[in-house]
């Protein structure tokens, strides 16, 4: 059991969306906040709608993408709040293109921010944690990453998140050894402001702000989603935490999705090779 209050917590992306919601829960739970994001202006609005609200929280430039700016926002963290013991590589950013037709700025972005900002951040707040042998650690991954075939024309954007499960599921194991807990949350269908911060948030050396319209008209086309509110799965993320759980969803009606993903599929290949050893010798 993970207790929340009285601990210190850093957010990436909590300037809006999802990471605000983490931000405001996590506040409202006992918690002190670093709101960190790549767009300051919004992350001082949650960390002032924070204190106002009575809670303590410190607004952090941070872009995932690099290392020192990585290192720079946890020593800001660290001056104003103290050991943080609770981390949230919440950030992300999101594209729908036919990898055919992707430019390479968008690629090396997509991966980038989702996958390599998830990492950099556990690298960076670790050490601290290992050393205390106490904390947890959260990164938010997406349905897309858990059930890659489910929105087409995401496959940077799947891979990247696919990478994030592997990623948190795999370093379970190594903190699970130093009293560490890890939880991996997949969205799947939060109203957030992805497309409107699109525009402003690319770093330059992926092409600057404005540089990427999202056009998921054609990838939605044969999908009906439901959205939830970042009020609403905070406290889902934050009960998982709680109860150290690896993985936390959203959506319970997504059963069905993951039996056809992933337990049809693998099963299939499963008979598959079973198939293939009925006809021919067992390979040794
Ligand atoms: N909203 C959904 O339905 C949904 C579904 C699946 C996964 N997700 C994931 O949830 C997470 C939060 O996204 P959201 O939906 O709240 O969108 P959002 O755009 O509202 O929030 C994302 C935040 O990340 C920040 N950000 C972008 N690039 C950054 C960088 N380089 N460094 C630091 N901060 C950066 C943005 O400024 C923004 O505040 C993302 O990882 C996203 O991929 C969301």
């Amino acid at each position: 059991m993970t207790e929340i209050k009285g601990r210190a917590a850093f957010v990436t992306g909590a300037g809006s969306g999802i990471g605000q919601g983490l931000a405001k829960a996590l506040a409202a739970a006992g918690a002190t906040v670093a709101v960190a994001d790549i767009l300051l202006d919004n992350a001082q609005a949650v960390a002032e709608e924070i204190n106002t609200a009575g809670g303590k929280a410190v607004a952090i430039h941070c872009d995932v993408c690099e290392r020192d700016s990585i290192k720079k926002a946890k020593a800001e963290a660290n001056a104003a709040l103290g050991p943080i013991s609770l981390l949230f590589a919440n950030a992300g950013v999101s594209n729908f293109d036919r990898l055919s037709e992707i430019s390479d700025d968008t690629l090396d972005w997509i991966l980038q921010v989702n996958f390599m900002g998830v990492a950099y951040c556990m690298q960076a707040f670790l050490p601290d944690m290992v050393a205390a042998r106490d904390g947890h650690v959260m990164a938010t991954a997406s349905t897309a990453g858990l059930f890659p075939t489910w929105i087409p024309m995401h496959s940077t954007y799947a891979a990247a998140k696919l990478g994030i499960v592997g990623l948190m599921l795999n370093i379970g194991m190594e903190l699970a050894e130093c009293n560490i807990g890890s939880t991996v949350y997949c969205p799947g269908g939060v109203t957030a402001k992805m497309k409107a911060n699109m525009m402003r948030n690319r770093p330059a050396r992926f092409g600057g702000p404005g540089g990427v319209e999202v056009n998921s008209e054609a990838s939605f086309k044969n999908i009906t989603l439901t959205f939830l509110t970042p009020d609403e799965v905070a406290p889902m993320v934050l009960r998982a935490i709680r109860n150290n759980r690896p993985i936390v969803l959203d959506h319970s009606d997504q059963r069905a999705l993951f039996q056809k993903t992933y337990v049809d599929l693998v099963m299939g290949a499963f008979d598959d090779v079973a198939a293939y050893e009925r006809e021919h010798a067992k390979p040794k």
